[in-house]
């Protein structure tokens, strides 16, 4: 079941007078909804946008100043973690490693040739692990990127890590290669909880690559979290919050568990029976939350926490916070390339994704092809959705009037999405006045939600759940 059905089902089960609700907040956040890092999002991606259509787009930078941000997918991983739900295959041996640096550089050869020497402003290595890949490896694509890009003066070099795996060794090639930013991985701190999800990383593990990050310079500092796996308690992710914060990250993500064993099978590997249920899921989401803004963060967006002297604080403050497929960011470049297999780039026309699979993905880059599986060529309608529903995941709240103005549109497009928020409107939890539509309270549980209203893919009867 896809998350698009779940929505369906979920509005179904929704779908009953308003007279008798009211709703509760933890009915509504157990609908499941798109996370919006794109709009459409990839389920919409068409087989139309090809090689030759991405080779066009590549073309007409050619010569452009744009500035241009770069996103590198590692598919591989040491060992996987039963709750994963990203694009990675274990390995534990380096030859793939090195057959996927070698393919990875053609790759970014093949993108360069036609796109031209692009300014970089923002360089992102994610994965799977990008710190399994040998140093020598991580050297030779990063000269490759410097000899076919150009990286502006403090471009933002962001590496995804696995603590488990990051040694002396790691931190200084990071180091040396310029890397700004680290993200590690931490999920949870409990012991019970780490036994429960396959991944066994004590809180001292996890301290001492703080430090020897920070020795090295490496000033820029990420951890992810995760609320609803197993096990978890009110106490025990209060605890693993306050931890993360003892640490000063400079950003903090605390991401929904996302349970898709039809997509990931390895997901079967954890005791559903132990998952918090919805209503314990908002509690635990609420509870890390709260531990984070009196530890001093400032809430970014549905998922995201930031120091106030963050980038991140200070662009959410000056209206200048975006929304990408790494989530909440401070990039502004027009142009994003992605690389390695299951990667996504945007380019002004529209959404490009490689072939998922690391054989195929490989076999194209052989053959001197893109390795295109899909995209998206944006219309003038997904680019009006679109600016809405980013500005609803970022800041709650969304100027109908002036989006539809700056689009040429008129804002009446949005009747049936107002109409279909009708229920939560009457309700309390949004409001519409001069044109701007709020959410006035619970803005993580509910943006998803609320701009799924706006989504012109979701079937009509799941977007008419909330206006009867
Ligand atoms: C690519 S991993 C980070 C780097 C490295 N692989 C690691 O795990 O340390 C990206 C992040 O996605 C999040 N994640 C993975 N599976 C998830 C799931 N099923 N639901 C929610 N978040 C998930 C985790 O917080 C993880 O740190
Ligand atoms: S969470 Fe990170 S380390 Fe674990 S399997 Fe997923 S990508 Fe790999």
């Amino acid at each position: 079941m896809d998350a698009l059905t779940r929505i369906k089902d979920a509005a179904a089960a929704a779908r009953q007078p308003a007279a008798m609700l009211p709703l509760r907040l933890s009915d509504i956040a157990a609908r499941a909804a798109p996370r919006y890092t794109s709009y459409p999002t990839a389920p919409q991606f068409e087989e139309s946008v090809d090689a030759q259509a991405y080779g066009r787009w590549l073309e007409t930078l050619s010569g452009s100043d744009a500035p241009a941000s770069l996103y590198l997918h590692v598919p591989y991983c040491r060992s996987i973690c039963s709750y994963c739900g990203c694009a990675a295959k274990a390995t534990l041996r380096d030859e793939p490693l090195v057959a996927f640096a070698a393919r990875l550089r053609r790759e970014i050869a093949l993108v360069a040739e036609r796109a031209g020497p692009l300014t970089v402003t923002h360089l992102h290595w994610g994965g799977g692990t990008p710190n399994v890949l040998p140093a020598d490896l991580f050297r030779r694509v990063l000269d490759d990127i410097r000899a076919r890009f150009a990286l502006a003066p403090g471009a933002e070099h962001a590496v995804e890590i696995d603590p488990r795996h990051l040694t002396p060794e790691t931190i200084a090639t990071l180091a040396a290669g310029g890397v700004t930013r680290v993200s590690l991985g931490v999920q949870d701190f409990d012991p019970a909880v780490q036994q429960a999800i396959g991944r066994v990383q004590p809180f001292e593990m996890v301290r001492a690559a703080v430090e020897g990050l920070r020795e090295a310079g490496l000033a820029g500092l990420n951890m992810d979290l995760i609320y609803g796996l197993p096990l978890q308690t009110l106490g025990s992710i209060r605890d693993t919050a306050a931890r993360a914060a003892a640490l000063r990250p400079d950003r903090i993500a605390l991401f929904g568990y996302a349970h898709v064993p039809w997509m990931r099978p390895h997901q079967r590997l954890l005791d559903e029976a132990a998952l918090p249920d919805p209503a314990l899921r908002v509690e635990l989401a609420e509870t890390a939350r709260e531990t984070l803004l009196d530890a001093g963060y400032v809430a970014i967006g549905i998922d995201h926490f930031a120091r106030p002297d963050d980038g991140l604080a200070t662009a959410l403050a000056d209206g200048a916070l975006r929304r990408n497929f790494q989530g909440y960011t401070t990039d502004d470049a027009p142009v994003l390339l992605g690389f390695g297999p299951t990667a996504i780039g945007r380019l002004p026309q529209g959404y490009v994704q490689n072939v998922a699979d690391i054989a195929g993905w490989g076999r194209a880059v052989d053959e001197r092809r893109l390795p295109v599986a899909r995209g998206r060529a944006l219309t003038p309608d997904d680019r009006l959705r679109g600016a809405v529903i980013e500005s609803l995941l970022c800041v709650f709240e969304v100027d109908l009037d002036g989006i539809a103005r700056r689009h040429g549109a008129s804002p009446d497009v949005f009747a049936p999405a107002l109409a279909e928020l009708e229920t939560l409107r009457r309700q309390g939890f949004v409001a519409l006045a001069g044109g701007r539509l709020t959410i006035l309270h619970d803005g993580p549980a509910l943006a998803r939600i609320v701009a799924s209203a706006f989504d012109a893919y979701l079937t009509t009867s799941a977007r008419h759940s909330l206006a009867v």
